[in-house]
């Protein structure tokens, strides 16, 4: 059953980290109380830009206990399924626009024993994860166009939240809204009160000198 109060998952997205330290980096949000660390991977088709592949989710396995929120920007992403599993991710998010066999390829992410989610470009209308929401353990819906850090908030995309949350809420389903791009202590209290409960922030968290207070003012 949908929980009417979830409490509030931080995830920041170490696409915003200084690689070069990336032990201390990791360890810092750790300590900041991050609850879920988001490793964006990027293949140069889905979006422009290249970033990770599976080597990097088990190099933060290796450093960290966190849930890893792995979120895949990449096409034909069920290619690669079993490769982040066992590098240890703990979520697999496809996207949508890149899964003509959503249903499947959710199904496929659980049978291997891990939690799955579907991201949503802003352009793209929330009825189209209506069908598949009981194979669903997380919406991801995403406030900016992917494949950049930094990118300002897209306050349209409230709108779609709040159908999605009423829709969860009215199906009785345990399904957890995550928000992704320009979150930050402005940006996220309308996302909660829209329904979402789970929290990317890459630039805001990396990008504050005081990680612990800008984690903190990410919760209610
Ligand atoms: C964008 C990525 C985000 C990104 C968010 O394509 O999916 O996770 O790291 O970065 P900020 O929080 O800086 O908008
Ligand atoms: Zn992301």
């Amino acid at each position: 059953m949908n929980h009417p109060n979830p409490p509030t998952i931080v995830a920041p997205s170490i696409l915003a980290a200084d690689l070069g330290r990336l032990d201390q980096e990791v360890q810092s949000v750790v300590q900041a109380g991050a609850d879920w660390l988001h490793i964006d991977v990027m293949d140069g088709t889905f979006v422009p830009p290249i970033t990770f592949g599976a080597n990097m989710v088990s190099l933060m396995r290796q450093k960290t206990r966190l849930f890893l929120d792995v979120h895949l920007m990449i096409v034909e992403p069920e290619r690669h399924f079993k490769a982040f599993k066992d590098a240890g991710a703990d979520r697999l998010i496809i996207h949508q626009e890149t899964c003509p066999h959503l249903h499947r390829s959710l199904s496929e992410i659980r049978s291997l024993g891990i939690k799955n989610g579907v991201a949503l470009n802003p352009g793209t209308p929330v009825e189209v994860v209506y069908d598949v929401l009981d194979v669903c353990d997380l919406v991801l819906i995403m406030t900016v166009n992917p494949g950049w850090g930094g990118q300002p908030f897209i306050p349209n995309c409230l709108g779609k939240i709040r159908q999605l949350s009423s829709k969860i809420q009215a199906s009785n389903m345990d399904v957890v809204i995550e928000v992704d791009g320009g979150i930050t202590a402005e940006t996220a209290p309308p996302c909660r009160s829209a329904g979402a409960s789970a929290f990317v922030a890459g630039s805001y968290v990396f990008g504050a000198s005081d990680r612990a207070d800008a984690i903190r003012r990410l919760r209610p």
